[in-house]
């Protein structure tokens, strides 16, 4: 199979491209993305150069995808190049967002309806279309809610792709991920904040606590291995599932703070409000930050997400031997 994924030189999705070179020995992958892979993606990818090239082309550049698509002849293209929700990033310039995940969404499936072979784009969304929803427990058919310029932006490259894919008959199936930890996350250009796990994965490299708020340990989520979310990932783009179909990758469940901390094997440091590394709210866990129901990828890719624990231990190995990927992190 001919692959193009867009945002690879990013955390999820570099994770996927070595997931699909991994299991498709078959498998050619193009990748797009503002940047040149850096050396930790060139690592992880080592021994499959003969399968994967690199394109730096802007997702909102018409021509530039055009050419990449023309020049790569991909029949599945997974489209995940985003900018992501931080509260600076929106308030300095929220139309970034729209250009880059609405605009962006708009010129991909634009130009893959007008290359003959695709037959199929695999849109990563994300949970933040649930936004301001009162329901704690999502299922795909919950009404969305966005309420920041990121789920904004995401949901109305949802409805983009979804018209794109009755007009020109694409399969366009929909992922919408959970909250991602796991190998291969770090600063990127369109992600400026790193996840809770990320700081317990440092934490625990270092042998220290964690300083987190005191609301923090009361505070729970959804939280998943962007492994196995790669693995869904894979499914989807490789045909499984309905191609109007729109999917939670989630854990689908809820795991407090103390409880995460306990499977990094991390104390935590109490810290003053405004002093945290961390800061989550307790009383916001419905809507993007309530639990997402993974029934139906369960159910219709035969994909389930694992057991956290083994996911934790996963990446903790992996943060063992990449240590110079957590300097970031207080
Ligand atoms: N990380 C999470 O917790 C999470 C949760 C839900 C959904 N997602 C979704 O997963 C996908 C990947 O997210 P991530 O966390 O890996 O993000 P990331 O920031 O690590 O990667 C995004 C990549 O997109 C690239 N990019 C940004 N603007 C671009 C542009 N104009 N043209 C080309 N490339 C551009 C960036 O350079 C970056 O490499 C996104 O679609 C995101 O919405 C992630």
């Amino acid at each position: 199979m001919r692959y193009l994924v867009t945002g690879a030189r990013g955390f999820v999705m570099s994770v996927l491209v070595e997931r699909l070179l991994t299991a498709e020995p078959d498998a050619v992958v193009t990748t797009v993305d503002l940047h040149a892979p850096d050396h930790l993606l060139t690592t992880h990818l080592a021994g499959h150069e003969g399968r994967v090239q690199h394109v730096r082309a802007d997702v909102g550049d018409s021509s530039a995808v055009a050419e990449v698509i023309a020049e790569s002849d991909p029949e599945v293209i997974v489209h995940g190049a985003t900018v992501t929700h931080d509260a600076a990033s929106e308030r300095l310039d929220p139309g970034r967002f729209i250009h880059v995940n609405t605009g962006g969404t708009a010129t991909v499936l634009d130009a893959a309806r007008r290359a003959g072979r695709v037959r199929r784009v695999l849109l990563v969304s994300s949970g933040a279309v649930y936004g301001s929803s009162p329901l704690g427990l999502l299922t795909e058919d919950a009404a969305p809610a966005p309420d920041e310029m990121y789920g904004i932006s995401k949901l109305a490259g949802e409805l983009v792709a979804r018209r794109f894919g009755r007009l020109y008959g694409l399969e366009v199936p929909i992922a919408r991920l959970t909250k991602m930890f796991g190998p291969m996350e770090r600063p990127s250009s369109g992600r400026a904040v790193m996840s809770l796990p990320y700081h317990l994965a440092a934490a625990a490299l270092a042998g220290r606590p964690l300083r987190v708020t005191e609301r923090t340990l009361r505070a729970g989520g959804d939280w998943l291995s962007a492994t196995r979310a790669a693995g869904a990932l894979h499914l989807l783009a490789r045909g499984t599932g309905r191609g109007d179909g729109v999917y939670n990758i989630s854990s689908g469940v809820r795991t407090g703070v103390p409880e995460l901390l306990a499977r990094f094997g991390v104390e935590a440091l109490p810290a003053p409000a405004g002093e945290g590394v961390v800061d989550m709210d307790p009383d916001a866990e419905s809507g993007k930050n309530g639990v997402y129901a993974s029934d139906r990828a369960r159910r219709e890719l035969l994909w389930n997400p694992g057991d956290l624990q083994e996911q934790v231990t996963e990446y903790l190995t992996w943060a063992r031997n990449n240590p110079a990927v957590f300097v970031a992190s207080r």
